[in-house]
């Protein structure tokens, strides 16, 4: 139609939704125009008069600020007839859609809601306007869509500016103060609410000593990242070092339970919320690969984490408190100590003592990101505490935006799991919470998502620039964990390439899924088999070192000798892992013969003739993914190669794309020799194809 849009509510978000649809004018040659319409008698008109009902293209509205214009108010009728009379509330930011007559509408009962309306019509394209669509209600499954930027302010010494960082350097920070591109950074919190995200942790969740003040004298700086991310809808969160009141404020301790911390916790948080109104909370990497913590005090994860959240409680504030906690100075020699066990074993016997405040993020893995690991058995053993599950987008172990991975199939496997079996409960329900709290109710409200981001200073954003996919998606599925990871792959590409100005969309769209779809998977075969993970180059965890960590103080193991390979994990004759686990998981992962073929050697060690479930042979196994995985990305590369070939992509991001794939292939080809020769030489057992092995 002529593209008249109504916007009717009022609000810093309202704001930022006209000055969205204003944008949208100019994209499409200015199509569009606004009218924006303040409640009661604060009526303003920008641009055309009203032209009366069913005049308008597309009407967000927001519901509480009567009277509704007309279009509004049929969509809302026709919501209570289908929803009933007690239709839901839509909670701070759900939203109804429906095209009503010749108009689309969107209706929510908070600015955020509108937003988030409005970036779904934007998500839909045409089909937001075209044949009649019943109304549709969205709200999002989880309260907190948040990433953790593991981003340093000063270039730090080991890890560099972002620590994992794959995409350059910190969007936040540079040269030791504030990035001063604000442009950016709305743009950057653009980008995160069209994912769903809503939250975002701004530093290292190892605070170095300039990184720690960002809580008392360099607050500022992160005034500044929330008044930017703020029309947005994005609240901002603060790794905070657990020895703060010693290094800021000169204590002498850090003891949760003296006096003089709890009181330096609760004046230095009414102080940031004295300049952050809104600000989100703190995330503590507490007793974990050196960082302090409660430990050092004989106190408990509780106690440490609740002082902190009694600081924050009056304010709203939550504190994330991470479940990563291990020995990492383990003597390899002690078949004993397991690192998989390890946030089970700090973390489940304080169920129910965290204050309500408290959310403790648990890594979805009881490792450390691999490309595959079962789901930590802490999700399941905390029903009195409120948990966040962490994933990582940015990708430490999967290839660091250097090789294509796309990690959603990965999580969605993930969130669908469900630790007490088929049926029960799922990973995404229990971070979610349970359903009667989203009204928004918050106390006993799950955790949510939480995600390591893989956003960086790049032009691209992510370096690999198909790597947003993840960033997307992260957000997508943080807000509704049942999509589908290839529905959600269509959305991002019509968003990013808008195959429709394209000479051949179809050609772009098919490709695109051929590359991508099945890329977790294949990056899984040429790399490290069957759920043992690691292999990895120790420090940048950059390609293959079989070895690299087999005889060091980390804890991550293969135990390959002669004759097998894999970890006893079993309760029978290993590390009584197994036994972490409700059932069914608990006798499943336990027995040789049910145990999943993707887990074996997760769980068990095993003779290199050991006959999979695949009908294969575990050395057979290792060398046929691995010489799949690299022919599959020998194809990948040809596939893009017709893409550019056909130029359906931009120059920029068509030779950033090659570069990296370049990269992949010789990579995946390193991968597949050294695990190949490295078997072959361990076991003898030479590959029944006869191909060469090194
Ligand atoms: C991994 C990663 C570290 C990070 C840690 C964490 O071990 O390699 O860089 O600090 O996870 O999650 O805290």
């Amino acid at each position: 139609g002529s593209g008249r849009t109504l916007v009717h509510g009022a609000g810093r978000l309202v704001d930022t939704v006209l000055r969205e649809v204003a944008q949208a004018a100019t994209w499409h040659g200015g199509q569009l125009r606004h009218q924006e319409f303040r409640p009661a008698d604060e009526r303003q008109v920008a641009g055309e008069a009203d032209t009366g009902a069913g005049a308008y293209d597309l009407v967000l509205a927001l519901r509480g600020t009567a009277p509704l214009p007309d279009q509004a108010l049929a969509v809302e009728t026709e919501f209570r007839r289908r929803y009933g009379d007690h239709a839901d509330p839509l909670g701070d930011e759900g939203f109804v859609l429906a095209r009503h007559g010749h108009g689309t509408v969107v209706l929510a009962d908070a600015p955020a809601g509108l937003l988030y309306g409005l970036f779904h019509v934007v998500r839909l394209g045409e089909s937001a306007f075209g044949a009649d669509r019943p109304v549709e209600r969205h709200r999002p499954a989880m309260r907190l869509r948040m990433l953790d930027h593991w981003d340093n302010v000063d270039v730090h010494h080991q890890t560099g500016q972002v620590e994992r960082g794959y995409a350059g350097g910190s969007i936040f920070w540079r040269n030791g103060r504030p990035h001063h591109d604000p442009a950016r950074l709305r743009a950057y919190g653009r980008l995160l609410a069209a994912s769903g995200v809503n939250a975002v942790a701004v530093n290292n969740v190892n605070v170095h000593a300039t990184e720690a003040r960002l809580l008392t004298d360099r607050l500022g700086d992160v005034a500044a990242i929330a008044e930017l991310l703020r029309p947005y809808g994005i609240r901002v969160y603060l790794s905070v070092s657990f020895a703060a009141p010693i290094l800021l404020g000169g204590l002498s301790s850090a003891d949760p339970l003296d006096e003089k911390v709890r009181a330096w916790w609760a004046g230095t948080t009414a102080q940031v919320y004295d300049t952050i109104p809104d600000f989100g909370g703190y995330v503590v990497k507490a007793d974990s690969e050196g960082q302090p913590g409660p430990f050092a005090y004989g106190r408990s994860h509780a106690d440490g984490a609740n002082v902190l959240a009694e600081a924050l409680a009056p304010f709203g504030g939550d504190v994330h408190w991470r479940a990563f906690v291990y020995n990492h100075r383990q003597d390899w020699r002690d078949r004993s100590t397991d690192r998989a066990r390890a946030a089970f074993d700090h973390f489940a016997a304080l169920d129910g003592q965290f204050r309500e405040n408290v959310v403790l993020q648990v890594k979805h893995g009881p490792m450390d990101f691999q490309v595959r690991e079962p789901v930590s058995p802490v999700i399941a053993a905390m029903p009195g505490t409120r948990l966040a599950v962490e994933f990582q987008v940015t990708q430490e172990y999967t290839g660091q935006q250097r090789h294509v991975c796309y990690l959603a199939p990965w999580w969605r496997e993930v969130l669908e799991f469900g630790p007490w079996g088929a049926g029960g409960p799922t990973v995404a329900t229990v971070a979610a919470g349970p359903a009667t709290d989203d009204d928004g109710s918050a106390p006993t409200a799950g955790g949510g998502l939480v995600a390591v981001s893989n956003v960086g200073d790049d032009p691209f954003w992510t370096g690999h620039p198909l790597a947003q996919a993840n960033l997307y998606a992260f957000g997508r599925l943080a807000w509704a964990p049942r999509l589908d990871p290839s529905a959600i792959l269509d959305e991002w590409i019509d968003l990013t390439f808008v195959p429709s100005a394209t000479a051949d969309p179809e050609l772009l769209r098919r490709t695109l899924h051929e590359i991508m779809d099945d890329s977790w998977r294949t990056y899984e075969r040429y790399t490290t088999p069957l759920g043992v993970g690691f292999m990895v180059r120790p420090g940048h965890h950059y390609g293959p070192d079989v070895d690299g960590y087999e005889y060091t103080a980390w804890g991550t193991y293969h135990f390959a000798d002669r004759d097998g390979i894999g970890v006893d994990r079993t309760r029978r004759s290993g590390t009584g892992f197994t036994g972490q686990y409700p059932q069914p998981w608990s006798d499943v992962y336990e027995s040789l013969e049910q145990c999943p073929d993707e887990l074996l050697l997760f769980f068990h060690h095993v003779p290199y003739g050991h006959r999979l479930h695949s009908g294969s042979t575990v050395i057979q196994h290792i060398y046929d993914t691995h010489f799949a995985g690299v022919e599959q990305v020998a194809e990948t590369r040809r596939r893009w190669e017709r893409l550019s070939a056909a130029g359906l992509v931009d120059q920029g991001l068509d030779a950033r794309v090659r570069e990296r794939l370049d990269e992949q292939l010789r990579s995946a080809q390193e991968w597949r020799d050294q695990v190949n020769a490295y078997f072959l030489r361990k076991s003898g057992v030479p590959d029944a194809q006869g191909r060469r092995i090194h």
